[in-house]
């Protein structure tokens, strides 16, 4: 094993933090609410990284996180572009055709160019015309089955009656669901194969899946038409959180129209709504987009954080400040450090392997097809490719793992990784507003758990810390561990402060609070006035209009958990024991019982908040029939019931799925 190259200037381990909890440590707090409870002291992609070999002009690196909600994609000249995903693939779409027609007309009169003629360092592509005459050449598609990119999306529009985007056509072409035409020209794709993907995908769903969970299913609550990025708006992908509904799932219910199936108004403008279990704050944030005040209520004190964070209004020129702060100390820390250059040596190995043994998008497609069996290749090409790893790793004394194995922070960061961490969390103490403080904590939150050591597939399941270089079935190709967390601070800082611009246009003067506790035993009134006077006079003068929620549902996910990096960075105190229907204590016979007990308890709880009216809206995939008994214990009649498709699960298991949204009343 040679020498490292050079020494880490931070590869000590810190013993800053004592593993403690709560108000022992309150003295020291570094994340505490102001007026509330603690949030204690510190204990200790998701990127899509696509490499893209479409010919010499297009050898773009491409990155996209599909996590974060900003999508990020580089290519050798071209800057970080950043934004929504159909932002950046647009920029990079138009990036591609515009050199490909470029290169296509002066083809026509001239060599190819050299590379030096383009200045591609902004995202729409621009070239620099050589001192020749560049001939215009009229470029004419001599078989009517093939379609360019544009004419692709133009084409699918009108076949399928909804908005395709040349962005929608590139990713058909990316992951291999259409085969792309043309090596040395522009893109183009075959209508046929377009057509045969839109038959088997779209209308086939719908009718399977109403074969499969009844036709009563309403594919209209589906939203099918929301683009991703339409999904994950503004704050609400702020960070990620297993188990959040959509904001249009909300915004139907609480909204004033009406149509086939919901046939009534339920909610007004000024109206507070209620929702006990909160979550990331999607009820919140959508109550504040329709005029409508709204209080959260949630057992996990990580979860309030980032819902009240979400709502926040911020002095955003001091978020700015901290971030721009904290990222420069970051970079200096990393000045000397020996992990970039190993990434970047190590990106440069992948890179060539994966132009040789995953081109794209040809090796997607031979997969879509049936042509490669994938567990085998991929197990051989991770065998080819870790000699390569191995003495990377040597040459720069990479440590991959840290010495203790104690907590979630030992075991699942790389050493260097986490001393990264401690570097960022002990520049965050230094954050005198709370507000501002609070949201970098989130970012902070969001950027380490993109750098667990984990595969890209199972960053919403862990299984087992992963510290080589591994065949990614979600990339298809071979991806790696993350060494360094600076990419990502970077993408998320500059994401979460668009989203919050973004929201701060739309919003309206309205309260939202999302309180920390029991949802069975709080007296939502007396804590809200705690936390905020005004609103707590308010909603006891108005009372609460209704209730929309997705309450927990039986051995399906542990809350707590889900979040134990940041419990453990940031020392909030865990309440995993109080958790309704925790994954932990499974789906058995006691275990449902209290869950009825536990979700019947709730609803006593809130009635008494609640005006004589009211209208309660709780979304559940009820496939153990419990929400007719939990009705009945609370005196409350099922009024309705609206069994809605579930299209884009974040699950592995893509199966037809539905959930129902109960509509409750006082009997
Ligand atoms: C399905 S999630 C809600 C997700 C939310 N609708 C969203 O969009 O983010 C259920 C939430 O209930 C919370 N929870 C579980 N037991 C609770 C209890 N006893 N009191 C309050 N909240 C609880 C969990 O922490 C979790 O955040």
């Amino acid at each position: 094993m040679s020498e490292p190259k050079k020494k880490a200037k931070h590869q000590s381990s810190s013993p800053r933090h004592p593993q403690k909890k709560g108000d022992e440590v309150l003295g020291a707090g570094v994340l505490h609410e102001p007026d509330g409870p603690t949030y204690g002291q510190p204990t200790p992609c998701e990127c899509d990284a696509h490499q893209d070999a479409l010919g010499e002009p297009f050898c773009a690196l491409i990155e996209i996180n599909l996590d974060g909600g900003g999508y990020l994609a580089r290519h050798p000249k071209l800057k970080n572009l950043t934004g929504t995903g159909s932002e950046v693939s647009d920029a990079i779409a138009n990036l591609r055709q515009s050199v490909a027609i470029y290169f296509a007309q002066i083809s026509s009169a001239s060599p190819a160019p050299s590379r030096r003629h383009f200045d591609t360092a902004t995202s729409s592509a621009q070239y620099v015309p050589s001192a020749e005459k560049v001939p215009t050449v009229k470029i004419q598609p001599a078989n009517p089955d093939l379609l360019s990119i544009k004419e692709a999306s133009e084409w699918a529009s009108v076949h399928i009656g909804k908005t395709v985007t040349t962005s929608n056509i590139s990713y058909l072409i990316q992951y291999g669901r259409v085969k792309k035409i043309g090596e040395n020209g522009p893109t183009q794709v075959s209508r046929k194969d377009l057509e045969n993907y839109y038959k088997s995908h779209n209308r086939k769903r719908e009718v399977s899946w109403k074969d499969q969970l009844g036709s009563d299913l309403n594919w209209a609550l589906s939203f099918e038409q929301y683009k991703e990025a339409e999904t994950t708006k503004h704050v609400h992908r702020l960070h990620p959180y297993k188990g959040k509904f959509i904001p249009q799932l909300v915004e139907y219910f609480l909204d004033a129209h009406t149509d086939n199936f919901k046939t009534e108004t339920y909610f007004q403008r000024g109206d507070i709504i209620l929702d006990p279990f909160s979550g990331s704050g999607t009820t919140m944030v959508q109550s504040n987009e329709l005029g409508m005040h709204a209080i959260g209520v949630d057992i996990s004190a990580f979860n309030a954080l980032v819902g009240n964070c979400k709502v926040a209004h911020y002095n955003l020129p001091d978020v700015k400040a901290e971030l721009g702060r904290i990222s420069l100390a970051l970079k200096s820390f990393l000045e000397n450090s020996h992990v970039v250059e190993f990434e970047e040596k190590l990106l440069q190995e992948l890179y060539t392997f994966n132009n040789k043994f995953f081109p794209v998008p040809e090796y997607k497609y031979r997969l879509a097809q049936g042509e490669i069996n994938e567990k085998q290749y991929g197990a051989q090409k991770e065998k080819e490719f870790l000699p390569i790893y191995n003495k990377l790793i040597a040459e720069y004394g990479i440590k991959l793992r840290q010495e203790r194995n104690k907590t979630f922070l030992d075991k699942w960061f790389s050493q260097h990784i986490r001393d990264e961490l401690e570097f960022v969390f002990n520049e965050l103490t230094r954050i005198k507003d709370q507000t501002t403080k609070e949201i970098i904590a989130v970012i902070l939150s969001r950027t380490m758990r993109s750098c667990r050591a984990t595969t890209h597939a199972d960053l919403a399941t862990l299984l087992e810390p992963v510290t080589t270089t591994y065949y990614c079935s979600k990339h298809g190709k071979m991806c790696k561990p993350l060494f360094s967390i600076l990419k990502w601070w970077e993408s998320y800082a500059d994401d979460t402060f668009k989203r919050l611009i973004q929201f701060g246009k739309l919003r309206t003067d309205t309260f939202q609070k999302c309180l920390i506790g029991d949802s069975r035993a709080i007296d939502i009134f007396a804590e809200l006035k705690k936390r905020n006077s005004a609103f707590g006079e308010l909603a006891e003068t108005q009372k609460i209009a209704g209730i929309f929620s997705s309450p927990p549902y039986v051995g399906l996910i542990d809350y707590h958990e889900q979040h134990a990096y940041a419990y453990d960075l940031f020392g909030f105190k865990r309440n995993d024991e109080l958790e309704i229907g925790p994954l932990f204590k499974g789906n058995t016979r006691e275990a449902k019982e209290g869950y009825i007990k536990g979700i019947s308890d709730v609803l006593n709880n809130c009635k008494r908040f609640l005006v004589p009216n009211y209208n309660i809206f709780l979304v559940a995939n009820d496939k153990f029939n419990m929400y007719p008994r939990i009705a009945e214990n609370v005196g409350m009649s099922i009024v309705d019931q609206f069994k809605r498709p579930v299209l884009n699960r974040t699950e592995k298991d893509k199966g037809a799925y539905c959930e129902t949204i109960f509509h409750l009343k006082q009997k």
